[in-house]
């Protein structure tokens, strides 16, 4: 089935960006990945598709290394990979036309965007939206990866944002030497093009992005032609192009207004500060969360929607959010803070 299944090397990228090649791949160099994506590491994953860059999909600063690393302009939904059909209904609530797609071209190159269940992923990892990509690959690899840690991998395409998506472990290279990431060679890819990725609500199905599994062979399973989606299907079906949707994903319930170095502070008592780095409390706020005390954008993105959770559940009356550098991943921040704030 699996033309990728050479023996394989692992080259461990130390930060800084030195490798060391690790001996062929073993038991034991598969038991040190799962142990680093425990610890909230990455790890460059061979996939039927192409290799993904994952990282546990729980993990909230594991997942902002994700976007940091691959400089990801602003929060685009990743994929989480899982084990089996099992492990997603876990994640998602199934229905009957997503268990039949699952059953049908699982293990392999489909993604299943459905309702997600709460809890359950990083707000991070669905771009704060109520629906998660979900697949299960086809590689010996990944499969052990994802059985052996019982975790769900979030991972999008391992290379840098705007470029090309690799397919042998030589295309990653030391791309992300300076995150620690470990890297597994799989060979090459055997699709070596992404998955299609497919929204399931109820019975219809649209094709968001075709990919290895073709529209013919989901007619086939389907008894009927799923919808390919134009890009203003699409857009019905991710968070940037729609403020008015966004907006209702990422606001508070109570009053957001942003706050750039150097502007007055709210008026009046009865406010909090989500603050970047920190300081003493501004006058007038009575509660205040610091995204990183470090200044460090990775942290500041990892706690975003859990500070602005917790300041909403503040007895304040209006929630006041400094904006970040635009830098790294302070461009995303502060896009879903001008969201948040129904400014996008
Ligand atoms: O084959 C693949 O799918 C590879 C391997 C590594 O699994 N992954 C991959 O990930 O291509 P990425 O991040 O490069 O592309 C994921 C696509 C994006 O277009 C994203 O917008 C879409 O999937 N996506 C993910 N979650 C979604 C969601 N909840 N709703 C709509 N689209 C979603
Ligand atoms: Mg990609």
């Amino acid at each position: 089935m699996l033309i990728c299944e050479g023996p394989g090397s692992g080259v461990q990228l130390a930060p800084g960006g030195k490798s060391q090649r690790l001996p062929p791949m073993s038991a034991s160099e598969i038991t040190a990945a799962v142990a680093h994506l425990e610890q909230g590491g990455l790890v460059v994953m061979p996939t039927e598709t192409v290799y993904g860059l994952a990282a546990n999909a729980a993990d909230d600063e594991a997942v902002a290394r994700i976007f940091a690393a691959k400089q990801r302009p602003a929060f685009d939904p990743l994929i989480v990979h899982v084990a089996d059909a099992d492990a997603a209904w876990k994640r998602a609530f199934d229905t009957p036309v997503a268990r039949r797609l699952a059953a049908a071209f699982w293990p392999g190159p489909l993604t299943l965007v459905l309702q997600r269940r709460p809890g359950c992923v990083s707000d991070l990892v669905t771009s704060g939206m109520e629906t998660v990509g979900l697949r299960c690959p086809d590689h010996p690899l990944a499969l052990e990866l994802l059985r052996r840690s019982g975790l769900g991998l979030a991972a999008p395409s391992a290379n840098i944002f705007g470029r090309t998506s690799p397919t042998t472990a030589a295309h990653v290279g030391e791309q992300f030497a300076a995150y620690g990431a470990l890297l597994m060679d799989g060979g090459s890819c055997r699709v070596g093009l992404e998955s299609t990725v497919v929204a399931v609500q109820h019975e219809q199905v649209v094709i968001l992005r075709p990919g290895g599994i073709s529209r013919e062979q989901l007619h086939a399973v389907l008894g009927h032609e799923p919808e390919l989606a134009s890009r203003d299907t699409r857009a019905q079906h991710l968070p940037a192009p729609a403020p008015g949707m966004l907006a209702s994903h990422y606001a508070p319930s109570k009053p957001l207004r942003l706050r750039a170095p150097g502007q007055a502070w709210p008026r009046g008592s009865q406010w909090g500060y989500c603050a970047f780095t920190g300081a003493d409390l501004p006058d007038g706020a009575t509660v205040q969360e610091v995204l990183s005390p470090h200044g460090d954008p990775i942290q500041a993105a990892s706690r975003l929607f859990a500070a602005l959770r917790q300041l909403d559940a503040a007895p304040i009356a209006q929630i006041c959010a400094e904006l970040v550098p635009d830098q790294g991943l302070g461009l995303a921040i502060n896009d879903r803070l001008r969201r948040a704030a129904g400014m996008g």
